[in-house]
């Protein structure tokens, strides 16, 4: 310590200070990589120091973050450091996930049945508003979609895009969707939109993990035990849980985690309610079929585990 004193004794105190501050966050983040943001929207993210990241606030993230922090899910989420505001915005600060891997490759999966809220179907019923935008989006991807009805006045209500929306992907049939995949050359896939298929899915995968056995097994046994906890989380019961994703990250060392992030639509029950999170959605029931898209997941990972090489 006083050995370093002398030799910046030149350097202003504040100069001293300022290093010692930043130089561990700017090594580190200069040396392993560039930060990556795989899904989501953009500009919503900024770096943060000492391995955390700044994501724009919202009171319900912060709400469920907070509650997560005392929940048995806590290590599948990451670390929650509280608000904080930097010019002039709002930001929730959070662990930096990347932060312990050598050039990662990432994957983020969208978990569940339909990743709009009941609340918001509800809302677009009460006001259908027919939408030429829609259609035109709807045509986009598969001009046979529209009925005869709709091709006629070339529009669509909201709520029937919405539901629509969610069957061009694996959503509404496997109960999860691949939103982005960045691999360890740097390229970054965001062209999931139609990957369906179980078939589809996992050959992303297979391109996503290259056969590579070990961190298929690390990768199954994590999801396990996400799965297990979910099944004894009280948070879990009493939150329909929409638009939040598992993130896969692996490094050529051999490490590989997966957490659970994004809970901006993640929503309460009413006191006494609870979802099992398995069973079919019928509207009204809430259920926002997070399980059956982990245990799809799973069978995926465990038969392609079973075709690699040890
Ligand atoms: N804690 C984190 N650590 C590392 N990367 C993260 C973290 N949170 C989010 N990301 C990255 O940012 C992307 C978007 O994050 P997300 O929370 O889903 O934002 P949005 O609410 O805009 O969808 C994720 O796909 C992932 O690549
Ligand atoms: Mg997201």
């Amino acid at each position: 310590m006083y050995f370093v004193w002398m030799d910046l004794s030149h350097k202003s105190w504040k100069k001293i200070k300022n290093m010692v501050h930043w130089s561990p966050f700017v090594m580190s983040f200069k040396k392993k990589y560039p930060w990556i943001q795989l899904a989501g929207h953009a500009g919503s993210f900024k770096a943060g120091a000492n391995g955390r990241i700044l994501k724009k606030h919202c009171e319900s993230e912060q709400r469920c973050l907070s509650l997560l922090m005392k929940d048995v899910l806590r290590p599948y989420v990451p670390g929650y450091h509280g608000d904080v505001e930097k010019d002039g915005q709002r930001y929730n600060q959070m662990e930096d996930l990347l932060a312990d891997f050598d050039l990662p490759c990432v994957m983020d999966c969208k978990m569940g049945v339909r990743t709009y809220l009941e609340e918001e179907l509800t809302k677009a019923r009460k006001k259908p508003s027919v939408r030429a935008d829609m259609y035109l989006k709807m045509m986009e991807v598969d001009p046979e979609a529209p009925t005869a009805e709709e091709q006629e006045q070339k529009a669509v209500t909201k709520p029937r895009y919405m539901q629509w929306r969610e069957t061009i992907s694996s959503t509404s049939t496997l109960g999860f969707r691949i939103e982005g995949i960045k691999k360890e050359d740097g390229t970054v896939s965001r062209d999931f939109k139609k990957t369906k298929r179980r078939e589809q899915v996992t050959a992303a995968f297979e391109d996503f993990v290259k056969g590579n056995h070990g961190i298929l097994n690390c990768y199954m046994s994590r999801l396990e035990e996400i799965r297990d906890t979910l099944e004894d989380s009280p948070f879990f019961k009493a939150h329909e849980v929409i638009g939040s994703s598992l993130l896969f990250v692996h490094d050529n060392k051999g490490r590989a985690k997966v957490w659970m992030i994004d809970f901006g639509k993640t929503t309460p029950l009413s006191e006494g309610e609870e979802l099992n999170h398995r069973a079919p959605w019928v509207e009204g029931n809430r259920e926002d079929g997070y399980l059956i898209g982990l245990d799809c997941l799973l069978d995926i990972i465990r038969t392609m585990a079973a075709q690699t090489q040890p």
